[in-house]
């Protein structure tokens, strides 16, 4: 699937041609931007990361569960602004979490190496302070090839499986997908179908799979992808989504059915390496039992 020319989504395949061109439009905008005041002011935006403190409120959390920390960073492409791993270190040093999870995308290109990551990535992992690890799943820009290294590093890879963390009595279960925007197969639904029952919380890299996550009783569906919009209009109108299912989930906190999401506006970029009206992100989601 990595060499053929097409994106296997959920909706069926599409040719990666058009991405190609719109990928040249891109560029020639930048090239433009550049000449302007905008780009430096896009580039500063870029490169201020914040950490967002999200409550959630679920009526099925065990009592064991209540406050649990979960880190989660997405989109890192941690090659795509200079020195992303000393801004994101800065950012979590000293924060104490329970889980830390990535939802995708560790480089800005989508083929060739990704040795150069490998370092920053290992200095990110070496500074999160957690207690029941840190799980990540692949995006549209990763290769299989990133999984071996990533384990190495201390990274728990979830591979369209689940992994259940205990409590005291209570258990809650962690089920990872593969990409479903350029690596779509049923065995990512295979998983969600397996898993058992209580709080379930899916990572996957887009939000597309929110309603076969819903349908399988998840209670929580942690995302990227979209960049929140990266270069919105004001009042943070994205122009382009890069989503054909579950547009409206492009940023924040939203809920579908009874389960809540939270797709993550993401700590790099791809592109043109500025922001306007989006927040280069990390979060910390605090869950809590709805009262
Ligand atoms: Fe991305």
């Amino acid at each position: 699937m990595e060499t053929s020319n097409y994106k296997h989504h959920k909706l069926g395949e599409k040719t990666r041609i058009k991405w190609a061109l719109f990928g040249a439009l891109i560029w020639v905008f930048g090239v433009l931007l550049k000449l302007t005041p905008f780009f430096k002011k896009g580039f500063e935006n870029a490169q201020n990361i914040v950490l967002n403190t999200v409550d959630l409120y679920f009526d099925n959390l065990p009592e064991d569960f209540e406050g649990y920390a979960i880190l989660h960073m997405t989109d890192l492409h941690l090659d795509s602004l200079p020195e992303m791993d000393k801004k994101i270190c800065k950012t979590i040093n000293g924060l104490e979490v329970d889980l830390c999870v990535m939802t995708g995308d560790y480089r800005e290109d989508t083929t060739g190496s990704f040795e150069k990551i490998l370092a920053p990535l290992q200095r990110i992992v070496s500074t999160v302070r957690h207690q029941d690890g840190i799980m990540a799943v692949l995006g549209n820009h990763d290769t299989y090839l990133m999984i071996e290294p990533f384990e190495l590093s201390g990274i728990t890879m979830l591979i369209n499986e689940t992994i259940v963390i205990d409590r005291g009595d209570s258990q809650i279960s962690v089920t990872g997908l593969d990409d479903p925007y350029y690596y779509y197969t049923d065995q990512s639904l295979r998983a969600l179908e397996e898993s058992k029952d209580g709080i379930k919380i899916a990572l996957v890299h887009s939000p597309s799979m929110f309603d076969s996550a819903s349908d399988n009783g998840y209670s929580l569906y942690l995302t990227g992808h979209t960049h929140g919009g990266q270069i919105c209009l004001p009042g943070g109108i994205p122009v382009i989504r890069h989503l054909r299912h579950g547009k409206k989930y492009y940023r924040g906190v939203w809920h579908y059915d009874k389960m809540t999401g939270y797709t993550g506006q993401g700590v790099g970029v791809v592109g043109i390496p500025v922001r306007f009206n989006t927040q280069s992100e990390i979060t910390l989601l605090r869950l809590h039992k709805k009262k």
